[in-house]
């Protein structure tokens, strides 16, 4: 296992550039395989979990190279639908289940272990299933998760909440499913429209993505395309709250701002200006910041991946702010660890509630944090930045999964962030 021991007090500066959006890639993947011809994905991270997908689709027998952010799929010669010998791998990637999409379109069913990620909620997958079925699909969810069909019909689906997972995986299926099918009350995320744009570009005739109603008019074929991911909207509030938090003048390059509004708009709340163009954000930040209180949504509400990060600015705010969890059932228990370097947090019984009251510094000096899931662990990180002394953050395969050369990027830009093996040391 390997943790990170980061020297705190440095002030960042110069610029840092944003890669592919995760949560776009990974079901612009499993959209590539319902064709039998060659996509190539430019702007592609190179992170832990875009591996573990490629190494589940060459395992079925696609073949990939992916090489400098381009990533190129031959799907043609997938020939397994059983991916009952993999559980390991399903078990470590959520989005795994997006290959139950794409079987019940080119292969008319597939079976699935159950899907991994990160221990933040019950992740429940009963709105893709119930959506399978409102297309036709026999659905056996057990141990392993068997989808089956003579053939999708489009049909009308509600969803009873805008799920991201949900919708990008009911429009994999559709794409090929006989007739229209609508998604009602669907997720509005940019990933969401990320997906739809590379699904079109392959001949899927998607309209509405990005507002809450879709309509997908299911065609015979889809061939293969090029396309360029675009970028990540947490990696990019990421890096914008790390500039604030110690207090940096840093430009974020390579970004769409409008995707970063709900942001924005509380690092308004509390003081921090920010300055936008086409495709660069700038923050310049000077404390004192004012606390604030931040509830979780859908987008364009404020991004619940983002939550787990900016508490670092609320926890060196003046006065009390208050964080709701709406999304994930237990996505606040990463406070706890913060303690420990001097945060003072309380989290209420509904452990979907809590209020944090600023203190003057941080202290990580011989402290030792445990990371528990990716976004925590993009917090822990930011508060060792802007603490006293020399603090070891365990367990970072967490966040390897999602951020692309983590610790060179903040380096880059003045911070002392070493990678170590916990083995070695
Ligand atoms: C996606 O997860 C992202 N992951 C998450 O990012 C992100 O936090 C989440 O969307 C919300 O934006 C990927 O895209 C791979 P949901 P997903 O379906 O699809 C409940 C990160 O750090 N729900 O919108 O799992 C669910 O339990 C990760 O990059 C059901 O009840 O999110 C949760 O409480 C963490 N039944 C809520 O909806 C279902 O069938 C939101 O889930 C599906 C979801």
């Amino acid at each position: 296992m390997e943790s990170y021991l980061i020297e705190g007090g440095h002030k960042l500066s110069g610029e840092v550039s944003i890669t592919g959006a995760k949560n776009a890639v990974l079901g612009i993947i499993a959209a590539a395989c319902l064709s039998d011809e060659v996509s190539t994905i430019e702007n592609v991270p190179h992170i832990q979990d875009v591996y573990k997908f490629i190494e589940i689709i060459k395992r079925i027998g696609a073949k990939v190279q992916f090489n400098n952010n381009v990533l190129r799929i031959d799907p043609k010669g997938i020939n397994q639908t059983d991916c009952s010998d993999q559980a390991y791998n399903f078990n470590k990637l959520r989005a795994s289940y997006y290959l139950l999409g794409t079987f019940l379109g080119r292969f008319n069913g597939g079976k699935v272990p159950r899907p991994g990620g990160c221990a933040i909620g019950d992740r429940k997958i009963n709105l893709h299933l119930d959506g399978f079925r409102q297309l036709g699909a026999k659905v056996d969810d057990n141990v392993m998760i068997t989808v089956k069909s003579s053939g999708l019909k489009g049909g009308d689906i509600l969803l009873e909440f805008p799920s991201v997972g949900a919708t990008i995986n009911l429009m994999i299926a559709a794409s090929l499913a006989k007739g229209v099918t609508h998604i009602s009350n669907a997720a509005k995320e940019p990933h969401i429209v990320d997906v739809a744009n590379f699904l079109n570009r392959m001949g899927a005739k998607i309209r509405g993505a990005g507002t809450e109603d879709i309509t997908i008019t299911g065609v015979d074929k889809l061939h293969g395309t090029e396309y360029s991911v675009i970028p990540d909207q947490i990696e990019t509030g990421t890096y914008m709250i790390a500039a604030a938090a110690t207090e940096s003048d840093i430009v974020i390059k390579n970004t769409i701002p409008i995707h970063m509004k709900s942001l924005i708009d509380v690092f308004k709340q509390m003081g921090i200006p920010v300055e936008t163009n086409e495709d660069e954000i700038y923050v310049m930040a000077k404390r004192p910041f004012k606390a604030v209180q931040v509830s979780t949504a859908p987008y364009p509400g404020f991004p619940t991946d983002l939550q787990q990060p900016l508490a670092v600015l609320m926890i060196l705010a003046d006065g009390q702010s208050r964080i709701k969890e709406n999304i994930f059932e237990s996505r606040l228990g990463y406070l706890n660890e913060l303690k420990k370097i001097g945060a003072k947090a309380k989290i209420y019984d509904d452990k979907k509630t809590a209020t944090i009251d600023g203190v003057n510094e941080l202290n990580g000096d011989e402290v030792e944090l445990i990371t528990p899931d990716l976004r925590a662990g993009a917090a822990l990180v930011i508060a060792a930045l802007v603490s006293d002394g020399t603090t070891r953050i365990k367990d970072i395969h967490y966040i390897d999964r999602g951020y692309e050369d983590f610790e060179e990027k903040l380096n880059k830009l003045g911070a002392k962030v070493a990678r170590l093996d916990d083995e070695v040391v």
